[in-house]
């Protein structure tokens, strides 16, 4: 991987700082480690979740961490005297281990759910090292998507549309249009209700996803965005949700533009949404549908891909 971003020390003090998160993980690492286990922490980071496992119990827990950071978490482990823990500055993909592991665990989860990269990565370990019958979190992700009219968190249409420097910015407006922005979605924006639209193992990622929903949309409101959340069971028992509604982590929500339209009585709005994933496990999301009105015609079809501003097709 590359050295990437998580080297950034702000990063992890977000991530440490999340209240919710961290109350979520350290209860997965008591429903996962029992006393005696040999444990592997995929992508320890700081090595906090390796120092939890230890703490529960673990004979032996193995931090892996790709990033150069594992030799400053590896000091932190020796300055506490945490006993156990062996920080590996390594991929998890390719480490090499002295024995298998009874449980595998990994903070794996990035902006919608997939932005971090690595669930191919966890598998690839997994199948490796983790013994027949051992333990793993997270155990399954659900996506949920619901419609929303996104100008009060930062809609950024109207700067482009607007003159600047008595200059016509709109050329731009398809890129603004097709970008995915990690925004915190006001719950009281939101339409209709929200859609789950997946729920997998993220042990297990499918090569692509398709998901649909569909929404009779409240008439009179405006509607011009898709927010998008996800919740994990981190284990069997251990549930954090990502959405507008819960406690506010530092994932937040993400936010896919369409259309904007003032809602005519009957109208639904039908969303596909495409996934899928480079060699290196980057995502990229395709969005299309339309604004079906009461007699059944398809208004303001749409058609955006994250990566590509010049698929943008609206008509
Ligand atoms: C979301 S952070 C979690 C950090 C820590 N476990 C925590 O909960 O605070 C994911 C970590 O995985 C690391 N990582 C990503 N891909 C990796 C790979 N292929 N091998 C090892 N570490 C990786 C990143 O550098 C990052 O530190």
């Amino acid at each position: 991987m590359s050295k990437g971003h998580y080297v950034h020390l702000d990063y992890h003090k977000w991530m440490l700082q999340d209240e919710a998160r961290m109350v979520a993980l350290k209860a997965m690492v008591q429903a996962l480690v029992r006393p005696g286990d040999v444990v592997a922490d995929l992508g320890t980071g700081t090595g906090i979740l390796a120092v939890l496992a230890s703490q529960a119990g673990a004979r032996r827990v193995f931090g892996i961490e790709a990033s150069p950071m594992a030799r400053l978490s590896r000091q932190m482990v020796e300055r506490n005297g945490v006993s156990g823990v062996e920080i590996l500055e390594d991929d998890i993909t390719t480490v090499e281990l002295p024995e298998p592991v009874d449980v595998v665990f990994s903070e794996c989860l990035g902006n919608l759910a997939f932005g971090d990269r690595m669930f191919r990565k966890v598998q690839v370990f997994a199948d490796r090292w983790l013994k027949p019958g051992g333990r793993r979190g997270p155990t399954e992700v659900r996506i949920f998507v619901q419609p929303t009219d996104c100008r009060l968190f930062g809609d950024p249409r109207p700067f482009w549309k607007r003159p600047y420097e008595g200059l016509d910015l709109t050329p731009f407006l398809p890129a603004v249009e097709s970008q995915v922005s990690v925004v915190d979605v006001v719950p009281s924006f939101l339409h209709a209700a929200p859609a789950q639209v997946a729920a997998f193992d993220p042990y297990d990622r499918a090569d692509r996803y398709t998901w649909n929903a569909s929404w009779d949309l409240p008439a009179g409101k405006l509607c011009n965005g898709i927010a998008f959340w996800f919740d994990v069971d981190w284990a069997p028992g251990v549930t954090m949700s990502t959405s507008p509604s819960a406690e506010g982590t530092h994932w937040a929500q993400a936010l896919l533009r369409v259309p904007e339209r003032t809602i005519a009585a009957g109208d639904r709005l039908e969303l596909q949404i495409d996934v899928d994933f480079d060699e290196e496990e980057t995502p990229c999301y395709r969005w299309s549908g339309c604004y079906r009105t009461a007699d059944g015609r398809a208004e303001q079809p749409f058609r955006r891909c994250q990566d590509d501003p010049y698929a943008h097709d609206d008509e």
